[in-house]
């Protein structure tokens, strides 16, 4: 999301005249896009903040815009008495940019349901913002708001536009993608009708309380949908489950999977897990380890809890000490590596159609996609959104590694 959001913030300074650099010191503007999520991503901010005050006083940066969920939250004030910063913005209010770079006003042209770069390869598709839910840990609803569902045509019509100009590549975005809803339909229709029009399809985050059985089994029966499944479960423990509010059990997670399993038996299946939540008892974190067992997630988010204020786990008693989150982290991530492991080797071997995602780099390694949706390393100089064949020939946890592409296929 905050990749798309940037895209569009791109667009817009450019619009505007501006020309993008790689460095600060180079930069007359500098626009700070944030992530509040966890406090680490706080901490990273703070120090490009520093890192900027002191190039402004050295005279190389001129202005700094603070914009996204930091912008949002109401941290943003304490940061601005601190750090040198002209312009906060937050999730909703992203337009106004466009006049702080001298832009005419952009209210109607730059709103979070409007497009992103076009004619890229590969393109984010905004479906809804926001998130109706409210998890204990989670400061997504604060500083994005409530779920706003984008019509049906307007999506159609975006990717129709995309892939007209070239995109081969759409994948639908939101904080809870399958809960999006319009006059009457559902998630599932709008998949079905995107799969329609793009040639490659994928859709990023899932709740599993929305996610219905027809969406996964659409997941394997359409050729254009990209076998893979992001689905964040957060714990295996029923009771933490509960005081997270997250609305299900583990064994319905389990039965989603099951479902998905069936349906996509090559497929790929992530998932996002918190350790250390307040009250985690070392019976909960079994149980985590005992679902990520079940489930065999090709790959997975594990983060330790970060509290945040003004979620109601920041006030929860049973602070788990850092030393035990930090061995339940390493506890997690270890089974979860050994699981993708062993899948991954089974993919050894095979032929696979690869969709190159990013073109090669010195080492002559470029990286791509598989339509079960692992990561695979392949040489070749094919571009961005080619298609090559190549044959697996190792895997580690987290990618595999293709041999040369086959091009009498
Ligand atoms: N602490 C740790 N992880 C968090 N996430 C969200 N809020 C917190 C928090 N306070 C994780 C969840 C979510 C992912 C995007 O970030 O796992 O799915
Ligand atoms: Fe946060 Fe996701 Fe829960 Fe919404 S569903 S409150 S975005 S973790």
């Amino acid at each position: 999301m905050n990749v798309h959001d940037s895209d569009r913030i791109r667009r817009m300074i450019q619009d505007a005249g501006y020309a993008e650099v790689q460095r600060y010191e180079d930069a007359d503007l500098v626009i700070l896009n944030t992530c509040y999520v966890r406090e680490n991503a706080v901490d990273r901010v703070k120090g490009h903040l520093g890192e900027l005050n002191r190039l402004r006083r050295e005279g190389r940066v001129k202005r700094v815009a603070l914009t996204g969920c930091i912008g949002a939250a109401e941290e943003s004030a304490a940061l601005r008495q601190t750090y040198d910063i002209d312009l906060v913005l937050g999730t909703h209010n992203t337009y106004e940019l466009a006049e702080f770079v001298g832009l005419p006003t952009m209210r109607e042209t730059y709103t979070p349901d409007l497009p992103g770069t076009e004619g890229g390869h590969n393109a984010f598709v905004t479906i809804m913002t926001g998130c109706n839910y409210q998890c204990s840990y989670c400061i997504v609803p604060t500083v994005r708001g409530r779920m706003i569902c984008r019509p049906m045509e307007s999506v159609i019509g975006e990717v129709e536009r995309l892939v007209a100009g070239g995109t081969g590549y759409v994948t639908l975005l939101g904080q809870t993608v399958d809960a999006w809803r319009h006059e009457g339909k559902r998630f599932c229709d709008l998949l079905e009708a995107v799969s329609e029009s793009a040639p490659r399809v994928w859709f990023t985050t899932s709740h599993p309380s929305n996610m219905e059985d027809r969406t996964l089994r659409a997941i394997g029966e359409r050729e254009t949908i990209v076998k893979r499944l992001h689905l964040p479960v957060q714990s295996g423990s029923d009771r933490i489950l509960k005081v997270m509010h997250r609305g299900y059990k583990a064994e319905r997670y389990r039965r989603k999977i099951e479902v998905f399993r069936e349906a996509a038996p090559e497929g790929t299946l992530s998932t996002d897990i918190i350790v250390g939540h307040p009250g985690e008892t070392e019976e909960d974190h079994e149980q985590t380890l005992r679902l990520v067992e079940d489930c065999a997630f090709d790959s997975a988010y594990i983060f330790k809890f970060s509290p945040r204020r003004g979620t109601e786990a920041a006030g929860l008693p049973g602070t788990v000490p850092d030393a035990v989150v930090q061995r339940r982290f390493l506890e997690v991530l270890r089974q979860v590596e050994q699981n993708a492991f062993t899948r991954n080797q089974r993919k050894v071997g095979g032929m696979e159609e690869i969709y190159i995602r990013h073109g090669s780099t010195e080492d002559g390694k470029a990286i791509g996609e598989t339509w079960s949706g692992h990561a695979v390393h392949v040489n070749t100089d094919a571009e961005p959104g080619d298609y090559v064949k190549a044959r697996i020939e190792s895997a580690g946890p987290h990618v595999l590694y293709a041999g040369e592409p086959d091009t009498s296929l």
